[in-house]
């Protein structure tokens, strides 16, 4: 489903887009100082050309000498504050720097609503099946996402053992604008956070810290952090996949038709308990080694 190595389909991401825009603002920025450079080395080589051909001229003039100077002068701290502005704040303080800061205040801020979660909970606990089921607001549908080979195979050395952009595709656009929720692992496995989603990160090391999402040391907190979102996403692995299998009321499942040597498996499920309520099939093609199918599978309560 999605990986550290694999290349995806060419496809014009906000994020890419946003990239691409801010290094086209740079570049106009670089070469406006650039241009400037040039006209103050030109007009500097013109004043002291001017001023040497005047004392030629009246060399009493070189008690005005100052004005040329003062000229530069002015001129030069000018070019200094542009070359400031350019270099320093406009790089260190520019839309990136805000963005930064603007996430750093919403995941604190959902930190602090899951923590005040987790103590309200603790307070006044609940029955063990409501603090699970936290669909008990009934439009809620908490999905696991996963895709796994016939023996449920996920993926082997932090990575996945497929590339089916046909499948990425498929988990960006159920994903995007959700809560995903994970493991530690799967979250390293991450070149760097999946845009447009909050990730909730699972781990039991208490001094976990990242600025890529929300980290949490059990599922009820997830869950709970994840409050604000009515179809929030499990996205694995193995471990997270098991846990995940006790509160989910649907599983995204791309069945990839091929036996795969791997270290990490999607849990056993009782098929008694769920029903399957879709299912799509999708050839091998030119850009994808195995067939599968997309199975919607729903609890049967
Ligand atoms: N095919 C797919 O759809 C798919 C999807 C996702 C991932 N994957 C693959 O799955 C593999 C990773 O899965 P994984 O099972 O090795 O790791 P994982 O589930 O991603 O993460 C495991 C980590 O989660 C934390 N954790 C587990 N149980 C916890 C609990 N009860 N409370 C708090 N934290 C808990 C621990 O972190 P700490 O060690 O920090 O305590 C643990 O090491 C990779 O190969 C990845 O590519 C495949």
């Amino acid at each position: 489903m999605f990986g550290r190595k694999k290349k995806e389909a060419p496809t014009i991401d906000p994020v890419q887009k946003e990239m691409f825009e801010n290094a086209q603002k740079r570049i106009k920025e670089k070469r406006g100082l650039f241009t400037h450079l040039v006209v103050f080395l030109v007009g500097a080589i013109g004043l002291i050309t001017i001023s040497q051909v005047m004392m030629q001229v009246d060399p009493m003039l070189i008690l005005d000498i100052e004005w040329w100077i003062w000229v530069l002068f002015i001129w030069l701290l000018f070019l200094i504050y542009h070359t400031f502005k350019v270099f320093i704040t406009n790089r260190l303080l520019g839309p990136g720097w805000e963005k930064k800061q603007y996430n750093r205040l919403v995941q604190k801020q959902q930190e602090r609503i899951a923590e005040l979660e987790e103590k309200v909970a603790a307070a006044h606990p609940l029955p063990e099946h409501k603090i699970m089921n936290a669909t008990s607001d009934s439009k809620k549908v908490i999905t696991m996402i996963a895709a796994a080979g016939a023996n449920n195979e996920l993926g082997k050395d932090g990575d996945l053992v497929w590339h089916l952009p046909d499948d990425f595709k498929r988990f960006k656009s159920l994903t995007t604008g959700h809560h995903i929720i994970m493991g530690r692992k799967t979250f390293e496995s991450f070149p760097k956070p999946l845009p447009n989603r909050t990730h909730i990160i699972l781990t039991r090391d208490k001094n976990y810290k990242t600025d890529g999402g929300i980290v949490v040391h059990d599922l009820s907190t997830a869950l709970a952090a994840a409050s604000s979102d009515q179809e929030p996403f499990i996205i694995g692995g193995g471990e997270i996949y098991k846990l995940g299998l006790e509160v989910a009321d649907r599983i995204e499942l791309t069945r990839v038709h091929g036996k795969f040597d791997v270290d990490t498996y999607f849990p056993e499920f009782d098929e008694k308990k769920w029903k399957l309520v879709r299912t799509e099939h999708h050839p091998v093609d030119e850009k994808h080694q195995y067939a599968f199918d997309f199975e919607t599978w729903e609890r049967v309560d």
